[in-house]
């Protein structure tokens, strides 16, 4: 039983619903992020927000960005330039989809290597990156399966119960203004230049949530333990915002306890299945969720290891892995237009450009070139819209984000799943509710795992909201535009 279906258990009449959220406050480094209890204490925000809708309603031709822009350490030319191609990216999206609520972004422009000390290495170079600033931990009613719901996303459904307490960022935007960009309105583009409105619409799309939540965060942490463990892939490892810090701090080390929570997804991942298959990537999901009931203590991580090694949960993460390496090997299911192939070119594995982005080789030259992972330099949107037709949005990837829940201009309104906040089960180990679990022990060939058992009379000596997760995570960049120098 995974820790999913625990939660529809624990609703209880009459209780405020609470609700979840993980930030992520640096877009260039998504594999740090933080978890708090975001529980609206307002509810007469809802009726706010029908007010603001009506007005939105009317919208023609709009900017349904709303961008709060900041530009450090170069030109006011460059800056003046960047700040109008973040207005035009919101444009062009706000033209083919129909938004219910504004999305905001918080866009900084800046010099990397000087300021941010994110300098070119091995001939590469981070150029950028949108992420979702805030994601709400949304249980979607059609499957029972908890999903990240990036705000941008999340503002657009129709029938959300209660309206929760938005944050004032729904993506967060850093571009490094060292490059040599191209910007609209400056004449030709040269053979070297990067046209900085194309990477902005690819990137403001991330945000909106084309993001896939598989990544080998997991696999980098247990090679500190086995250098040779095989690779394998997860869905983002979650914490509850009520984790005590010293449960966190004791994770930092590899000797110490090592909690496990259960996995979730991005709601992008929900579309996705096995080429040729019936098999969807969310039961792959639900499957890794059965691993210790998604709510074990590990002795340390030498015994999280073993668990994981000894049990059916990694064969799981190992097929996965096998096919985020093998062309052609996950879809999105698309009547009209047959199906999308993720890429899955990249072997091995790269975080960030793997499963996030449309294939390649087969969609850089079609209509559908907007979310393959490189970007050529020497050619502006002008020149991909005439070379490739279609607009900037290709209707591959309007009908990806129809599915997600957007409602396009020109088509009726999308169908949403229905949404409840996250409920939180109350035996979490390691939180407030249970602070002394009982550690679970896989010492290497034998394994004498002991279930772990919530002991609630303990008294709660510390409590602590909104701590960084992931424990011992590598730092990886996830989903930044990276430029071969
Ligand atoms: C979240 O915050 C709300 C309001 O402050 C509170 O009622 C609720 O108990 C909190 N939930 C958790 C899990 O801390
Ligand atoms: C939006 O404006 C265009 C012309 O600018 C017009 O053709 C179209 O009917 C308008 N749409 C709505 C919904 O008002
Ligand atoms: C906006 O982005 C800047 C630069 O990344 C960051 O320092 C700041 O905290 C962000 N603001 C909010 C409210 O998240
Ligand atoms: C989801 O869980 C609820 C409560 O356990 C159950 O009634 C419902 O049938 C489940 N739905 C699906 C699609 O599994
Ligand atoms: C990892 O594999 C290499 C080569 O197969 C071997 O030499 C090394 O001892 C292995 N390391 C561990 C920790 O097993
Ligand atoms: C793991 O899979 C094997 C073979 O499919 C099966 O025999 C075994 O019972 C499974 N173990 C568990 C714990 O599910
Ligand atoms: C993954 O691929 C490797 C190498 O092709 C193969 O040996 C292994 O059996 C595959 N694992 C799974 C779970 O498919
Ligand atoms: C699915 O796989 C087959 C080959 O196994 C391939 O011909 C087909 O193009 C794939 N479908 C997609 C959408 O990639
Ligand atoms: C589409 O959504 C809008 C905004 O919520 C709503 O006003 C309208 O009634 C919906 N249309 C249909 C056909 O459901
Ligand atoms: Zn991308």
């Amino acid at each position: 039983m995974n820790v999913l279906l625990l939660l529809s258990l624990l609703i209880f009449n009459g209780i405020v619903e609470a609700a979840t959220c993980i930030q992520h406050s640096d877009p260039l480094n998504p594999s740090k992020y933080t978890v708090s209890n975001c529980t609206s204490g307002h509810p007469s925000h809802s009726t706010q927000s029908q007010r603001h809708r009506r007005d939105e309603l009317a919208f023609n031709g709009t900017n349904m960005f709303h961008i709060s822009f900041s530009c450090y350490g170069t030109d006011s030319l460059s800056c003046s330039r960047a700040k109008n191609t973040f207005i035009t990216a919101g444009e062009i999206i706000s033209s083919v989809i129909r938004f219910q609520k504004p999305v905001t972004v918080n866009a900084t422009f800046l010099p990397f290597c000087s300021m941010l000390d994110i300098c070119p290495t091995d001939g590469r170079k981070v150029i950028g990156s949108a992420y979702p600033a805030v994601s709400h931990l949304m249980t979607d009613e059609s499957d029972n399966m908890t999903r990240m719901y990036p705000q941008a996303l999340l503002k657009q459904f129709r029938h959300l119960g209660e309206v929760p307490n938005w944050a004032s960022f729904d993506i967060n935007a850093k571009f490094d203004s060292d490059i040599n960009w191209y910007f609209e309105g400056t004449g030709a583009v040269a053979n070297q230049q990067q046209d900085f409105l194309r990477i902005v619409v690819h990137e403001y799309i991330h945000g909106l949530g084309f993001l896939n939540s598989w990544n080998n965060y997991l696999w980098n942490t247990f090679q500190q333990v086995d250098p040779n463990c095989t690779q394998f892939l997860t869905p983002m490892p979650i914490s509850p915002p009520n984790q005590l810090q010293s449960v966190y701090d004791q994770a930092q080390d590899a000797d110490g306890p090592q909690p496990f929570w259960g996995f979730v997804e991005y709601p992008l991942d929900k579309l996705v299945k096995i080429n040729g298959t019936n098999q969807w990537l969310s039961k792959s999901t639900m499957q890794l969720n059965g691993w210790g009931n998604s709510n074990v203590m590990f002795a340390s991580l030498d015994d999280m290891y073993h668990s994981w090694q000894i049990s059916n949960y990694s064969n799981t993460a190992y097929q996965i892995y096998n096919l985020s390496i093998q062309p052609d090997s996950l879809t999105i299911s698309n009547k009209n237009f047959g199906d999308i192939c993720l890429e899955t070119s990249l072997s091995p594995f790269v975080v960030g450009s793997s499963l996030s982005h449309f294939d390649n080789k087969l969609y850089d030259n079609t209509v559908d070139y907007l979310m393959v992972y490189q970007a050529d330099p020497g050619l502006n949107m002008q020149q991909y819209v005439a070379s490739r037709g279609g607009g900037p949005l290709g209707p591959k990837l309007l009908s990806v984000l129809q599915k997600l829940g957007y409602d396009l201009v020109l088509a009726a309104n999308s169908t949403q799943p229905k949404l409840i906040p996250w409920q939180q089960p109350k035996n979490m180990v390691g939180t407030t509710d249970n602070p002394s679990p009982s550690v679970s022990y896989v010492a290497a060939l034998v394994s004498t795992t002991s279930s772990s058992t919530p002991s609630q009379t303990m008294t709660v000596s510390q409590a602590v909201t909104g701590i960084s997760t992931t424990p011992l995570s590598l730092l990886i960049t996830m989903l930044a535009i990276v430029s071969l120098l």
